[in-house]
């Protein structure tokens, strides 16, 4: 008692009581219940978006390597993941493609055939599951041999020629049956070509999400490695993804992409940018989402794989950062994991 009294500068007839006048703002963090009852955000399954990559072949699962626990999954594995989602209740599943390295061309023609790997997973996967949405990628970055999301003319990745091509893509994937299509491009103006094209063909249901503010980050490393880009790639996507010093820009990012007919709107990558995902929520109050990038869950994982941190309360805690800046969901590979603890918690 003495030591907390000392402590307490009691001894030095400091008088904590009158200092702290009521405002004892551990009160209500004293108890499980309690914490439960003031808790001002919560993440639950409603909110995640699963990405999966899928790959040519059959009962394939092949581990990324820079991705600890993910794997491309040839399309009998996607149909099974989608499966998994739909018990889980993971309200959407988002497909990336490894494209044949063959079927790579510089004009990124295979993302127009309509028996592409990603159209051909998105039937198998409808045919099977009718309650889980999918949500596919449109760019060019898996199709083109320089690994550009656009239309390389010299050094210069063209803006409207591309988005012509994004156009074609878009109702592609939706006569394969998506159901959300998310421009990751980062050309001007893809947004309203697409919503244009998507109705004109009879696709008026068919969301899009719109990659509004999308960073030339360093955190799409793991990804690059899962598409098989990482190698290709020549020089780096500054030239239309935003710079990383930039705020006010997506705000106007955002604000296009919505007067262009945007659904849903989203931040990448996530952690880092918070503050923008914060003032996009607060600027336009629309359906607003983060994408936990790849970078971000392999550093979460490689420290957890060292035993520096603790896996689960680290991701659970970096999604939940993502609720209290604004999201109304996350596209996290930590989707599936995240969703089984939440099922069993009481
Ligand atoms: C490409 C695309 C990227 C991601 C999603 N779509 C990478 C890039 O722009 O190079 C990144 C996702 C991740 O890192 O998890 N259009």
């Amino acid at each position: 008692m003495d030591a907390v009294k000392h402590a307490k500068g009691i001894g030095r007839g400091i008088d904590v009581d009158a200092i702290l006048a009521g405002r004892r703002l551990r009160r209500t963090r004293r108890t499980d219940w309690s914490r439960r009852l003031v808790r001002e955000n919560l993440l639950t399954v409603d909110d995640l978006i699963w990405p999966i990559f899928v790959v040519d072949g059959e009962a394939r699962r092949d581990p990324v390597p820079s991705m600890p626990g993910v794997f491309r999954l040839s399309i009998d594995e996607a149909v099974k993941a989608a499966q998994h989602a739909s018990e889980l209740h993971i309200p959407v599943i988002a497909l990336f493609p490894y494209t044949d390295p063959n079927l790579r061309d510089d004009a990124g023609s295979e993302a127009l055939n309509p028996d592409n790997l990603v159209c051909r997973a998105v039937k198998a996967i409808r045919a099977a599951v009718a309650d889980v949405g999918l949500m596919v990628d449109v760019a060019l970055d898996p199709y083109t041999s320089h690994g550009h999301d656009g239309l390389m003319v010299g050094e210069e990745i063209v803006n409207d020629e591309t988005v012509a091509q994004l156009v074609e893509q878009s109702i592609v994937l939706a006569a394969a049956g998506a159901d959300i299509i998310g421009p990751s491009d980062m050309m001007d103006g893809r947004v309203g070509a697409i919503r244009a094209g998507l109705d004109e063909a009879g696709f008026t249901h068919v969301q899009i999400m719109a990659y509004s503010a999308k960073y030339a980050s360093a955190f799409y490393g793991p990804f690059r490695d899962a598409i098989g880009t990482a190698k290709t790639l020549k020089g780096d996507k500054r030239t239309y993804q935003m710079d990383p010093s930039n705020g006010d820009e997506a705000i106007r990012e955002a604000e296009l992409d919505l007067a262009e007919g945007a659904d849903l709107i989203m931040v990448k990558p996530g952690m880092p940018y918070l503050d923008i995902l914060w003032r996009l929520k607060e600027a336009f109050r629309v359906p607003t989402f983060a994408y936990q990038v790849s970078g971000e869950y392999a550093m979460i994982q490689a420290a957890a794989g060292n035993g520096w941190l603790d896996l689960d309360r680290a991701a659970t805690e970096s999604l939940l950062a993502f609720k209290r800046a604004g999201a109304d969901g996350i596209l996290t590979y930590f989707a599936p994991m995240i969703a089984e603890r939440l099922k069993t918690e009481k």
